[in-house]
């Protein structure tokens, strides 16, 4: 496919295919990939995404023998990951006329990584629409899919769904309409789903929301394959696979508390698991008998352990308990340390210590920004004194969400 290729009325691809092996999120991209972008040749001309920042120059250049960069009205950005919002400093260099539509996250992003904080904003929100002179563009908000500014749009009247990221494949391909490929692409189609997607899982259920009253003649993604056949199958295939079908799944949550707020804490991991049909037992560890417990964890597919700090320590029994945790074969389970503090929170940090003494599978944050990208969810979960202020109680849902996300997880 050569830039400029029509796609339907007045909409042309305007990417770029990259053959190389490309590094990317820690993976290597064998079988290369392309980047989509797409040109809407209306009334007030419109760009859906660009491509990577290696490629602007030649974007643009592309682009000019379609469409006087000065005619384009407003430029798309439905996700600002570079290798889709990199050719926006060179087409902004000539596309001066137009205004950038994006997510209110998005804007001081694009704005700051590429100094263009002087540059008309348009900010769109979940359900609006705009009217680009002929075509009619609807906006639906895709928080974390996979960063968190993310939207997909979508053409009302010839019924295409840009979804960027989302329902992409990573394959450099001359033929990119999926129905003209001799490869099959469901192999390519699932992996990169399971790679980028599959780890924000939770939000894949806003997207089926928000596309299951559209009617999507074809999907126009950012990487890979155009589909425009069967598309039920490629949707159904992301609700099947982002769908919570494990079950039976158990957690056992321990603490000791000295003004009850890491007991609170407990109580609302407990609430939030609940909410997910995952069965919990929770344990004061100075009131409850110590085998007991040991056998709740070793019964749990996920495990707790909170301790408020006093001088700078644990308080009450659970040391012994995680002493003896380090004995015990917990191979594969979770482990989260919490507490509440008032000054420093040493106690959260000592049984995280012992947590990675076992051979349970420890959360930290730098794990789950290693592995999702996400900022939002922290581990360990450190509460300065009672989990009552709002952020402070959403903080802790967050948490055990991504836990249960983990256990109930189909693939
Ligand atoms: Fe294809 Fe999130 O970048």
């Amino acid at each position: 496919m050569k830039p400029g290729f029509k796609m339907a009325k007045d909409i042309y691809w305007v990417g770029k295919i990259d053959k190389r092996e490309v590094p990317f999120h820690r993976l290597l991209l064998t079988k290369g990939t392309t980047y989509n972008a797409y040109l809407l040749k209306t009334g007030k001309p419109t760009i859906i995404d660009t491509v990577d920042m290696e490629f602007g120059r030649e974007f643009v250049e592309h682009l000019a023998e379609l469409i006087d960069p000065l005619d384009i009205q407003y430029i798309v950005i439905n996700h600002t990951e570079p290798d889709h919002s990199g050719g926006l400093a060179a087409l902004a260099s000539k596309a001066t006329n137009a205004t950038i539509a994006c997510t209110e996250i998005a804007v001081p992003e694009i704005q700051q990584m590429y100094k263009l904080q002087h540059r008309n904003f348009l900010v769109v929100k979940d359900g609006d629409q705009l009217d680009i002179g002929g075509k009619t563009l609807l906006f639906k908000e895709t928080p974390y899919l996979h960063t968190e500014e993310t939207m997909i749009t979508y053409c009302i009247e010839d019924k295409i769904l840009f979804p960027c990221d989302i329902f992409s494949t990573h394959v450099a391909v001359d033929k990119l309409f999926e129905d003209e490929s001799e490869l099959d692409i469901m192999d390519d189609f699932t992996g990169y789903y399971q790679a980028i997607i599959h780890p924000h899982r939770r939000y894949v259920r806003t997207l089926i929301e928000a596309v299951k009253d559209l009617e999507i003649d074809m999907i126009a993604p950012s990487h890979g394959y155009i589909l425009r056949n069967d598309i039920s199958k490629y949707i159904t295939l992301y609700d099947t696979l982002s769908s919570k079908t494990t079950e039976g799944k158990k957690v056992a949550i321990v603490y000791t508390t000295i003004k009850n707020n890491t007991k609170k804490m407990a109580h609302i991991l407990q609430d939030s698991f609940l909410e997910n049909n995952i069965e919990v037992e929770l344990w004061d560890a100075d009131k409850s008998a110590e085998d007991d417990i040991l056998n709740s964890i070793e019964a749990a597919d996920a495990v707790f352990i909170g301790s408020s700090t006093k001088y700078a320590d644990m308080i009450g029994n659970l040391e012994n308990i995680l002493r003896k945790l380090q004995t015990l074969n917990l191979e594969g389970k979770i482990a989260v340390a919490f507490g509440s503090y008032g000054w420093s929170g040493e106690a959260i940090e000592v049984v995280q210590d012992y947590l990675n003494g076992t051979n349970m599978v420890v959360q930290s944050t730098s794990h789950v920004i290693k592995t999702t990208g996400m900022t939002h969810v922290e581990f360990p979960i450190r509460i300065r004194f009672s989990p009552k202020e709002k952020e402070k109680i959403i903080k802790i849902q967050n948490a055990a969400e991504f836990v249960s996300d983990l256990l109930l997880s189909s693939i």
